[in-house]
């Protein structure tokens, strides 16, 4: 008997050696780096030509959307899940434009025309009540993206667009879901810029001085490192587990 507790007390007191020496238990592994996991979620970017075709009515848009390459554009930022507005203006107002206008626009313009119709954020129609002028286009080069529009309301769901020199309105939803908005607009929005030309810019102003945002990153970094528990509460947990292997 004497002796069975005793070889008792030296197998439970080499098990929880043997558990200390290994460290604390492994945490669940991260899968392996090469390996990537097959992402859920929507089966590709969401089809803008299959739901304008499915509008009618847009068939000046779309052209537009495929010969300035556009369309591509969209379905890349909508890939990234980005948040985008789209207006479309709808055949007759293409054809309500003064004779010529669209004609006169080189492919550039042509492109740029189409990028003034979609905005690289996500608005309902209530988001755009408290929309603050200006908004950003696409349109003015990707990263200035210096031609804007301005929305006004007036507190009713009626949502109306100036350009400076176009005043329209959203005149039907399209299509909407959690990160793509698509409204019909009564015309065709032109940019101010491509009227006016730009103002005298100023002397470029020296670069801003990089924001230090060097804590913010070693703190993302230490809060990814796990937390272990610490020796002491280990050894404690063992004692506690041989007392109950014990007493059991
Ligand atoms: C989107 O739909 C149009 C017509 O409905 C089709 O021609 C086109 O191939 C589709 N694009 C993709 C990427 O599925
Ligand atoms: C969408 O993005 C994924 C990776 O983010 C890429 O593999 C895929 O080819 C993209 N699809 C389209 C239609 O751009
Ligand atoms: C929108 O424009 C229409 C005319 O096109 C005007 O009657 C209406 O008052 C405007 N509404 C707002 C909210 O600006
Ligand atoms: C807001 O605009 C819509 C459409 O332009 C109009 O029908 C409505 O009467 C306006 N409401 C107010 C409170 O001005
Ligand atoms: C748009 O709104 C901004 C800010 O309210 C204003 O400065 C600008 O003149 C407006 N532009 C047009 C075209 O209405
Ligand atoms: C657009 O509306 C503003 C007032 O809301 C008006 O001053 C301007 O003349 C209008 N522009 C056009 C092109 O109708």
């Amino acid at each position: 008997m004497k002796h069975n507790l005793a070889s008792t007390f030296l197998f439970l007191f080499l098990h929880c050696i043997g558990i200390l020496a290994q460290g604390p238990s492994p945490s669940p592994t991260p899968p392996p780096a090469g390996a990537t996991a097959p992402a859920p979620g929507p089966p590709g970017p969401t089809n803008v030509t299959k739901i304008l075709e499915k509008a009618g009515q847009c068939s000046t848009f779309i052209r537009l959307l495929q010969t300035t390459q556009e369309m591509s554009q969209i379905t890349s930022l909508l890939n990234n899940s980005n948040s985008i507005t789209i207006f479309v203006p709808p055949d007759n107002a293409f054809l309500s434009m003064k004779a010529g206008t669209l004609n006169s626009f080189n492919d550039q313009q042509k492109s740029e025309l189409i990028k003034f119709h979609v905005l690289p954020q996500y608005f309902s129609l209530s988001q755009f009540q408290t929309a603050s002028n200006p908004v950003q286009t696409q349109a003015g080069g990707t990263s200035n993206r210096e031609f804007p529009i301005n929305i006004t309301t007036n507190g009713t769901s009626a949502v109306n667009i100036t350009t400076g020199i176009v005043n329209a309105s959203i005149s039907n939803t399209i299509y909407i879901d959690s990160q793509l908005a698509i409204y019909q607009v009564d015309k065709v929005l032109l940019p101010l810029q491509f009227f006016v030309p730009p103002a005298p810019t100023p002397a470029p102003s020296p670069p801003k001085p990089k924001k230090n945002d060097d804590s913010s990153d070693s703190d993302s970094v230490s809060s990814g490192v796990i937390k272990l528990p610490s020796r002491t509460s280990l050894l404690l947990g063992c004692v506690w587990f041989c007392l109950c292997e014990l007493i059991c």
